[in-house]
Parts: C-alpha cells; structure tokens; sequence
C-alpha cells in the first residue's frame, strides 16, 4: 500500500482522486515546512476530510503522563481516523503500551533498525515506522533490515505493519516495496514522478496524432 507523506490538504485532495491512497502520514517538521504556525486541529480536520484511512499526528511532549494526554487528545478529534504517531524510546515504549491497551491506533516513528521495530511490534504497535533515507544517510545499507524484519514478522506472525519512510527517490519506493514494505509513505513531489516516462508520454502523442489525421494524406 502506499501512504502520502504531507500534511498538505490542496495537495492531499488532488492526490486521493488517483485512488492510490490508503493513509496520511504527518509530522511536527513536515507540518512546521508546509504551514508553520497553523493550527494544528484545523489542519488535521482538513487533511481528514479530504483523505481515508489513518491519518498519523505525532506527540511532541517528552514526558510519559503529557505524552499521553497529548495522544488521547488527537484520539479524541477524529476517533475513527486518527493514528498517534510515537516516537520510539524507553518512554515511547510505555506510552504505546498504554495506548495499545485502549485500543488507540499506533503509529511508532523514527526507527532506524530491525530491533527497535521488533519491540514496537511485541507491544502491538498498528504501524511501525523505518526511515529509510535516514539510514541510508548513516551510511547503513537499508534493505536487509527491511527484508529481515518482514521475515521474522512473518514467521512469528506479528500483526504490525511495516511502514517505510524517509524516502528520498523513486527507486526507494521499489525497493522498499520489493524487499517486504507492508506499506510505504511517500512524498508529494516523488509520487508525481511515478507517474511519469519519456517514452509512454512519446506514445500517447504518436497515438493521438494518427487519431487526428486519419483518413486524411498520410
Ligand atoms: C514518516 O512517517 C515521516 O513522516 C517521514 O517520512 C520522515 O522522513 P524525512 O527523513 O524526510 O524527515
């Protein structure tokens, strides 16, 4: 599946009416880029509305009580759409803990290697979040621990998602995707390329000129 990361509602709507979509994820940078001092509930109803699926909002508190009353917040604005997005860390893990046992949509972010995600995904983590270019910017090969971590996922048939971030390229969704991503969430600007190759666009208009000149001097 494939996830938008933006938290753009312009450029969410355009991109649901392709009907490749099946969630949003935000974060506190990304929402800082695109719409800096908004508000944060108006935006997340915006992106709501125009979107289906999960829509990840992620705490920015540190201590573990804030951080959940932080996350039952965003629960409370949209029960049925909102995923909270926590970070991973000894605290990250008690507050996915609790909000596992309420049954809150989880979304654990920022994770850079099989075992983080490993121990997201014991607590019952609904998403867990690799960022692939981030890794790559360690200078750490990514893909085997994308392969590895769907491999013992699969054979202890743990039920989390894993969600592959932090992209970059168009190449990083393929090989995501072919190494055992459950889901990738992808940037505006690199969808867009996906959509695009020299030699189909060539075709369509060899295609439709021979359409408007049939029947005429070849
Ligand atoms: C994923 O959920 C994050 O929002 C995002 O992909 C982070 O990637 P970055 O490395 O571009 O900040």
């Amino acid at each position: 599946m494939l996830f938008l990361d933006s938290s753009d509602p312009k450029e969410i709507k355009e991109i649901m009416a392709w009907g490749v979509i099946s969630g949003i994820t935000t974060n506190p940078l990304i929402i800082s880029r695109e719409a800096g001092n908004v508000d944060l509930k108006q935006r997340i109803a915006e992106v709501c509305a125009v979107s289906r699926g999960h829509v990840s909002v992620e705490l920015t508190t540190e201590t573990e009580q804030e951080m959940m009353a932080e996350a039952m917040g965003y629960v409370a604005w949209n029960p049925e759409r909102i995923c909270v997005k926590v970070p991973f860390s000894e605290i990250g893990m008690r507050v996915l803990h609790q909000l596992v046992q309420k049954g809150v949509p989880t979304n654990v972010t920022c994770m850079m290697s099989f075992n983080q995600m490993y121990l997201a995904a014991l607590a019952g983590a609904t998403y867990v979040s690799l960022f692939s270019g981030r890794v790559r910017d360690m200078g750490y090969d990514v893909r085997p621990i994308v392969r590895d971590t769907r491999a013992v996922f699969d054979r202890e048939a743990l039920e989390s998602k894993i969600l592959i971030g932090s992209i970059r390229q168009m190449i990083d969704v393929n090989e995501a995707l072919q190494d055992g991503a459950h889901i990738v969430t992808v940037p505006p600007a690199i969808l867009r390329k996906m959509l695009w190759n020299p030699r189909t666009e060539s075709t369509i208009a060899e295609f439709n000129e021979a359409w408007r000149k049939r029947g005429g001097d070849q």
